[in-house]
């Protein structure tokens, strides 16, 4: 008797059935609707990132050399190269790089300091910064850019200013330590 209505409740839930409703709800409502999806419409397009409309990397890297060579030539920067070995430089720029691929949506991992630890001490003044927007402006139409993604490009190194400026109205005594305190 137990055994019997155990049987009958086996028959009742019928797994292959339920496997072929369900393949036929596929095939007669779901399947006809992805088709139509594939021919008639297109998929939704993912907008393009700022890193893929500059032109990826070797453009941004191309970015970052030309900065740092106009920061090498400018004497008002010359406190910031002194006593460092070229692997040091290479292992910076490399790390910039990075940094602005990653930030400009391309396929890059930056593991470098944050800003405000990597610049603490170095007492970057207002002046030097704003210098130092006009090399990346420089750079960015040498490396022919186009207007909107310059402009995208310099909000996001604006951006890091906050972190990277320690002396918004001071100036920096050529030479010398400042002397005077934040
Ligand atoms: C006036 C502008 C700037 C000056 C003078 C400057 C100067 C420096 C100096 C001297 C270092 C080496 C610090 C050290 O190794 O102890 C450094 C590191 C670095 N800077 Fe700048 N910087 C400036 C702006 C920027 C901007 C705009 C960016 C980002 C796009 C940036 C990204 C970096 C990175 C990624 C490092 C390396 C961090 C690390 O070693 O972990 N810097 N910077």
């Amino acid at each position: 008797m137990r055994i019997e209505s155990e049987m009958s409740r086996k028959r009742c839930f019928n797994p292959v059935g339920i496997g072929m409703v369900v393949t036929a709800f596929v095939v007669t409502f779901l399947a006809p609707a992805s088709r139509s999806f594939g021919q008639g419409m297109s998929a939704p397009t993912k907008e393009k990132t700022l890193y893929q409309r500059m032109g990826g990397y070797d453009v941004i890297a191309g970015v970052v050399d030309s900065f740092i060579h106009q920061v090498g030539e400018d004497p008002a920067f010359k406190r910031f190269g002194g006593g460092r070995s070229h692997s040091s430089l290479v292992a910076t720029r490399q790390l910039i790089v990075d940094q602005l691929c990653n930030l400009t949506g391309g396929p890059c991992m930056y593991i470098g300091r944050p800003m405000k630890m990597a610049h603490a001490g170095l007492e970057i003044t207002q002046q030097e910064w704003e210098t130092s927007m006009k090399f990346w402006k420089t750079s960015l139409e040498k490396s022919e850019v186009g207007e909107p993604e310059q402009k995208e490009f310099l909000a996001i190194i604006e951006n890091l200013r906050k972190d990277i400026v320690e002396k918004p109205d001071g100036n920096y005594p050529q030479g010398g330590k400042s002397t005077t305190q934040n």
